[in-house]
């Protein structure tokens, strides 16, 4: 392990803090007594509001409207956020659809918010940390960046990416003789509502988690300095799994249900509602470019 960011008195920065477990995140760093919480969201009106639940508990914060999948709008947005001790990227997007089904625009925004918009902001931040030489590079990637699962050709193969881009990183920083951490998170599915409509074959085995538990356990693991969080307990056996053979591999996740979780999926649901009081996270989270046009 690492050495941990306190999070008490830090500044923490939160992409996608505008819905989800980054919300909760927001709340828990609050909670914590950080020095002030940065909330960067596609959506200014999610962003806004979460800006203003933790203003009423007392906590210093301000919220940007950042695509970051832009990286100019990320240099931009980075200069008025001034240095930050943890960045926590947790922005991410899905499509749910199988490869032929995708197209083309979908598969290129999903790279675009969880791949490059890594590279985006932790070049913004991480020139700062190591000057200080303390902070902490969080990523929130998935257990689908530990295994492919159907319906998942794009998110998995980003996740996989997150995962590749943080361990790299890790050994650049380590390597360095940098006391900058970072922390990679690999949950299965959570009930925020992103991945809405999936099912799990053994809820004791792979339980869907629970937001608050997800949310509480990134930021333990941050003041702990540790360098990856995988849940549930089962979901730390998969590169073990790796050493069968390919097709027992593929049966052993076929046996557990993984191939088949996405059948039922639907992801956010669009908001029946009048124009302009649909939720603007219902529609900007998706990858859907009918859906992200609103
Ligand atoms: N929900 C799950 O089952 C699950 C499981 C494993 C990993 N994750 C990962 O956890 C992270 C958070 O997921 P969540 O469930 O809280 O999702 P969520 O949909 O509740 O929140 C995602 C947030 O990201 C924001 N966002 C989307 N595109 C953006 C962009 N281009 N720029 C800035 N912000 C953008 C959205 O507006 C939203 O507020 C994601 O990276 C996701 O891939 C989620």
């Amino acid at each position: 392990m690492t050495r941990g960011t306190q999070i008490r008195g830090a500044r923490v920065l939160i992409t996608g803090a505008g819905s989800g477990i980054g919300r909760l995140m927001a709340l828990d760093a609050a909670a914590r007594g950080a020095a002030e919480i940065l909330i960067w969201d596609l959506s200014a009106e999610t962003g806004q509001a979460v800006r203003d639940e933790l203003v009423a508990t007392g906590a210093k914060a301000r919220s940007f409207a950042v695509n970051v999948g832009d990286s100019s709008q990320v240099t931009a947005a980075a200069e008025e956020t001034g240095p930050i001790d943890v960045l926590i990227n947790c922005a991410g997007i899905v499509t749910g659809k199988k490869l032929l089904e995708a197209d083309e625009d979908a598969v290129r925004r999903v790279y675009d918010v969880n791949v490059f918009a890594l590279y985006w902001t932790t070049r913004a931040f991480l020139p700062g940390m190591i000057e200080r030489n303390r902070g902490s590079v969080v990523t929130i990637a998935s257990a689908a960046g530990l295994t492919g699962v159907a319906k998942q050709t794009d998110y998995s193969a980003s996740k996989f990416a997150a995962l590749g881009f943080t361990e790299s990183l890790r050994n650049e920083l380590r390597t360095d003789g940098s006391k900058v951490g970072t922390l990679v998170v690999c949950p299965f599915y959570i009930n925020t509502g992103m991945f809405e409509g999936v099912t799990t074959k053994f809820p004791r085995l792979l339980p869907i988690l629970e937001e608050n538990y997800v949310a509480t356990k990134v930021i333990d693991s941050i003041e702990a300095g540790r360098e990856q969080l995988i849940m549930p307990a089962l979901v730390r056996l998969l590169p073990s799994l790796r050493l069968l053979p390919t097709r027992a591999f593929d049966r052993t996740l076929d046996f557990l249900g993984v191939n088949k979780t996405m059948e039922h999926f639907t992801g956010r649901r669009p908001v029946a509602a009048e124009p302009n009081t649909a939720s603007p996270a219902a529609e900007l989270n998706s990858a859907d470019p009918a859906a992200a046009r609103g």
